[in-house]
């Protein structure tokens, strides 16, 4: 559990002392500060999601400090506690973004009922973005198909552990949508899930990058960032792409999540980090293992729970449902439909760049189209020769592989002959009890062919 943290920021002691007890006996991480000089390096290192403020101190006024607070990190919600307090003091505050006022002095229940009020409208806040996030980015994990069903069920039992997932497949194949499901389906789902490419981040920004760095730790560090794994704290951290990532970046990371804590570039603080790592990758980790450019104690943390989301070739049945999806995404209110033989071609090709090559395709398709009927004549087709071996034949059995190619076979005969198992099983020269048998077994559905 993350600990709900609480800034006291005054120049009395004996305050700081008492309501450090009270907080701490109500399970609260609570710091204290004399003073708002040492206060606001507090806000920055500690990071609090609430900042008790006095307004009377010596050394500066507490609403110059707020202001100085709301400026380093707007999140943070600030309570203003006086025994001097006039209305307009109070009004300035809260004009200033103070989340309210308390007189000092300081009456234990109601300071616990006013926390309690600024933890559920951050809460709330948190909750909302998430959701609009959510929606915004349309994370359904689409598909019906046994693979999928089976992906399905381990999103609902490994989601909710704190298990760390590694999620395996081709390009495209939705593996930030699973590592996302995994991230919904857990406890830790009203946090945040933060990606980090790690192809994407240049050996020289890598530290700043994933753990933040202090203002003027370096030229160009103008203000204090924090990274990727802070930010991420309480939530899941999605590793995207770890086969791509450099040998530098992989010590960096193991060490951070061996140790569980970070310390920002320029700071002299190790702060502690509780997170669950997702990684991702469309490489084959043993063979960089193999080959010595991927740490194999890495590849052992990260890969608790192994993950492969199926290439659409391998769940064809599935590519109805998708067209559906995305022309329910594209087509902006048009009511639109896809000619037979278009269907056929789409469930018959292989789909090299899997769902994202066919997402892309129902875009240019929607916004091709005249009629009401999606045909691909009019969209203009994919280039034949960019069609890759449709087989990889790597890691498997022969047993497997021959499986592996008399499904396809199956189902793209199948598909030739209009879903009829009767006929299909003529032309290939099968019985149709063995062709039935076969079916089954594959787990083809003929009818959603
Ligand atoms: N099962 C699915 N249902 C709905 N949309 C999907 C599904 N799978 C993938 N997509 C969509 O396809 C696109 C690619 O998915 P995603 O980015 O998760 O793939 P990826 O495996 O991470 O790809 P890459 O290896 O290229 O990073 C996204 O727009 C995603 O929303
Ligand atoms: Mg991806």
């Amino acid at each position: 559990m993350v600990l709900k943290r609480v800034l006291v920021i005054d120049d009395e002691e004996n305050i700081l002392v008492s309501l450090k007890g009270v907080l701490e006996d109500e399970g609260f991480a609570v710091e204290t500060a004399r003073g708002g000089s040492v206060g606001l390096q507090k806000v920055r290192k500690f990071l609090p999601d609430v900042v008790l403020l006095d307004i009377w101190m010596p050394e500066e006024d507490g609403i110059r400090v707020l202001e100085k607070i709301k400026k380093a990190d707007s999140y943070v919600e600030v309570i203003m506690m006086s025994g001097h307090g006039t209305v307009e003091t109070a009004v300035k505050a809260i004009k200033l973004g103070a989340f309210d006022f308390l007189e000092k002095p300081i009456h234990f229940d109601k300071l616990l009922v006013l926390l309690k009020h600024a933890f559920t409208v951050k809460e709330l806040q948190d909750e909302n973005k998430l959701l609009r996030e959510q929606l915004s980015e349309g994370e359904a994990l689409i598909g019906k198909s046994a693979p999928m069903d089976k992906l399905k069920t381990l999103i609902s039992v490994a989601g909710p552990s704190n298990g760390w997932a590694l999620v395996q497949g081709e390009n495209g194949t939705g593996k930030e949508l699973v590592a996302k499901a995994l991230h919904r389906a857990s406890p830790r789902s009203q946090h945040r899930f933060v990606a980090v490419n790690c192809a994407a981040i240049p050996d020289e920004l890598i530290e700043s990058e994933l753990f933040g760095h202090e203002k003027g730790s370096f030229t160009g560090a103008h203000d204090r960032k924090t990274g990727k794994f802070e930010q991420a704290n309480g939530g899941t951290l999605f590793l995207d792409e770890v086969g791509d990532m450099s040998a530098k970046m992989q010590a960096k990371i193991l060490r951070a999540l061996q140790e569980n804590c970070i310390q920002r570039v320029g700071g002299d603080q190790a702060i502690d980090v509780d997170i669950r790592v997702i990684a991702a990758t469309n490489k084959d980790l043993k063979h960089l293992i193999r080959d010595q450019v991927f740490r194999e104690d890495l590849y052992y943390r990260l890969n608790v729970i192994p993950v492969f989301v199926p290439a659409l070739r391998e769940r064809r049945e599935d590519v109805p449902l998708l067209l559906s999806h995305f022309i329910a995404m594209y087509s902006a209110g048009k009511k639109l439909s896809i000619s037979s033989s278009t269907l056929r071609m789409l469930q018959s090709y292989p789909w090299p760049g899997n769902v994202r090559e066919l997402k892309n395709w129902v875009e240019r398709a929607c916004i091709l189209s005249t009629g009401d009927v999606i045909d691909s004549l009019e969209i203009g087709d994919w280039e034949d020769d960019s069609q890759p071996d449709v087989l990889s034949f790597e890691e498997k059995s022969l047993r497997m592989a021959r499986a592996q190619f008399e499904k396809e076979f199956i189902v793209k005969m199948l598909l030739e002959n209009g879903g009829n198992v009767s006929k299909t099983a003529q032309v290939i020269g099968v019985e149709r009890s063995h062709l039935h048998k076969k079916i089954k077994n594959y787990g083809i559905d003929p009818c959603t062919l």
